[in-house]
């Protein structure tokens, strides 16, 4: 499967904003702390006019600026690599800003009218605040641009932070950005940010996202006693932060749970605009998810993933959603989070079999979509499990890819292609159901049903013994078992009756073609049970 390149190019690093935000004097610090030349477009506007803007906006107009204004971005544009400040008007006329958006990296300084009027009070030389009534004219410049400065994703408040502070976190976030895989749905759009030792991002990248003052922590007490510490020391000072720590294990992904987060949330004054962030496995993120998804009808959401289940498969594609005593996952909801953060040193202290879990994922993904990325599990299986910090990070990354991949064109898993993600999982959930969700982990439990779909693919799709051999000794090898548990079919068969999935009689079941390449098609429940009970007689 062939795959966009995830990396962002860095060009120029514009910096856009309404008047007295701060363009130029952060401009300057940034140009000198990158080694960059700066270049301001009103200079540009000016020199080529050979006189001020507002002898410009006086004699000629404003629209006459407006064009000068465009023909010096496009020139600033055409010049190497530089830090650019563009007037705050321009993003909002001709086609600026997509200019922008192509050339480089547009940020949108941002700050409160008090701040704006305090910043101009001496500054006589702006043509549009020549009014008596400043406020009430910068009031309504700013509803009227509102459109237009909402396109530019990265947004930085100034308010209170010398040009140093600013540029300090622009220059800590840039890296991020430039590895930074985005997962395009439109509006929904997010980043997954890849960062070692991330959690020292957090604050700007919230700011940058989701900007409040109050913050809403979701964890469990496994995560909270290994990173609760670290993770207050970065957000503290920063927002208003509260913590919900919940209790360990899938028993915690229920509605009551939901029902505890509602009644903090109400607590802790939460409004439309405060996020929720789920900082842990895949039970807490689903979980965080469904609260957040369903609160206010919405509130911000953000993902930090501490398992490689969650950090290759649940933080990304925005499945949300709680179990029900009749079976998992029945009550959800799709929610896109604004972010997700992934960093891999979180695994570290990951148990073997958490790992493990994590790894099945990892081989379905290889499985379904990417020969390449199987050769490179069997290059260095071992390896991985033994120190994952150590060279995971580009295997999280290509399975993220893949997923984004995937998401991107079927959201909702109705044209088919999500449904490939569930190779394994019709007999694993089966697996999973008939042992009440405790003998085996989730990746465990769909090792099982991978190693049972290939089997069954022999004989369908042609897949072949040497593929399937190759298949379940990569299992093997990650420490996850390959043979499904001796239930008698008659259970098999009212827990495959029950799963979600299935449709009528049938069911959509993933077959492997060949290692990396995958197809879903429809299969009667009673060929499936039929070739379980001659496999295991
Ligand atoms: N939303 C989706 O698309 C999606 C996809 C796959 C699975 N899921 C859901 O994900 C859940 C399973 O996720 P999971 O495997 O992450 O389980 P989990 O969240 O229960 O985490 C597994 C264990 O690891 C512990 N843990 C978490 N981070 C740790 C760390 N850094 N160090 C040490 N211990 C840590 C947890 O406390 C827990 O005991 C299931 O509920 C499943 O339904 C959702």
């Amino acid at each position: 499967m062939r795959l966009r390149s995830s990396k962002l190019e860095l060009k120029h690093i514009i910096l856009t904003g309404f008047m007295g935000t701060g363009k130029s004097s952060v401009g300057k610090v940034l140009a000198a702390r990158l080694q960059l030349p700066f270049i301001d477009t009103d200079e540009i506007v000016e020199a080529l006019s050979q006189k001020s803007i507002a002898k410009i906006f006086a004699e000629e107009g404003e629209a006459e600026f407006r064009r000068r204004e465009s023909r010096a971005i496009a020139q600033a544009l055409k010049k190497p690599q530089a830090v650019i400040a563009v007037g705050g008007g321009a993003p909002c006329f001709r086609n600026n800003l997509e200019k922008i958006g192509k050339g480089g990296v547009p940020i949108l300084l941002t700050a409160r009218i008090s701040t704006i009027l305090q910043r101009l009070s001496a500054d006589r030389s702006r043509p549009l605040l020549q009014e008596a009534d400043k406020e009430e004219k910068i009031r309504a410049l700013l509803a009227q641009r509102a459109p237009h400065y909402h396109r530019i994703s990265w947004q930085l408040p100034t308010d209170g932070r010398t040009p140093e502070q600013i540029a300090e976190e622009i220059l800590r976030l840039l890296p991020l950005e430039q590895s930074a895989l985005r997962l395009n749905l439109g509006e929904r759009s997010y980043p997954l940010y890849f960062q070692r030792e991330g959690l020292g991002a957090l604050p700007g990248l919230i700011r940058r996202h989701c900007p409040s003052e109050r913050l809403i922590v979701v964890t469990n007490q496994v995560v909270a006693r290994l990173y609760g510490k670290t993770l207050r020391r970065h957000l503290q000072a920063a927002f208003d932060l509260r913590l919900l720590i919940l209790p360990d294990g899938e028993q915690t992904k229920n509605l009551k749970s939901a029902a505890k987060i509602y009644e903090k949330l109400v607590a802790w004054k939460a409004d439309r605009k405060t996020p929720l962030l789920a900082f842990g496995g895949g039970v807490i993120g689903d979980l965080a998810g469904f609260a957040a998804a369903t609160y206010l009808r919405g509130i911000p959401f953000v993902q930090i993933p501490t398992t490689l289940l969650a950090q290759v498969d649940s933080s990304i594609g925005g499945k949300t959603g709680v179990d029900l005593p009749a079976g998992k996952n029945l009550v959800g909801a799709f929610y896109q989070p604004r972010f997700v953060l992934i960093d891999e040193s979180f695994l570290k202290t990951l148990s073997r079999r958490q790992l493990t879990c994590g790894m099945a994922e990892v081989i379905k993904y290889a499985a379904i979509f990417d020969a390449k990325l199987f050769r490179r599990l069997e290059d260095s299986m071992e390896g991985l499990l033994e120190r994952p910090e150590a060279g995971i990070e580009p295997i999280i990354r290509r399975c993220c890819e893949l997923k984004a991949w995937v998401v991107e064109r079927d959201e909702k898993e109705t044209l088919g292609l999500r449904a490939k993600l569930n190779f394994g999982h019709t007999v694993g959930h089966a697996v999973e159901a008939l042992t009440r969700y405790k003998k085996f982990t989730h990746g465990e439990a769909i090792a099982m049903g991978m190693v049972f779909a290939a089997r069954f693919s022999e004989g369908k799709t042609g897949f072949s013994s040497r593929e399937l051999d190759r298949l379940q000794s990569l299992i093997a090898r990650a420490g996850l078992p390959t043979e499904l548990p001796k239930f008698p079919i008659f259970q098999y068969r009212r827990a495959l009756i029950q799963d979600k999935k299935r449709v009528s009689s049938q069911i959509h079941f993933v077959y492997l073609n060949k290692i990396g390449k995958s197809a879903v098609l429809p299969t009667s429940l009673n060929q499936v049970l039929e070739f379980l009970y001659a496999a295991r007689s």
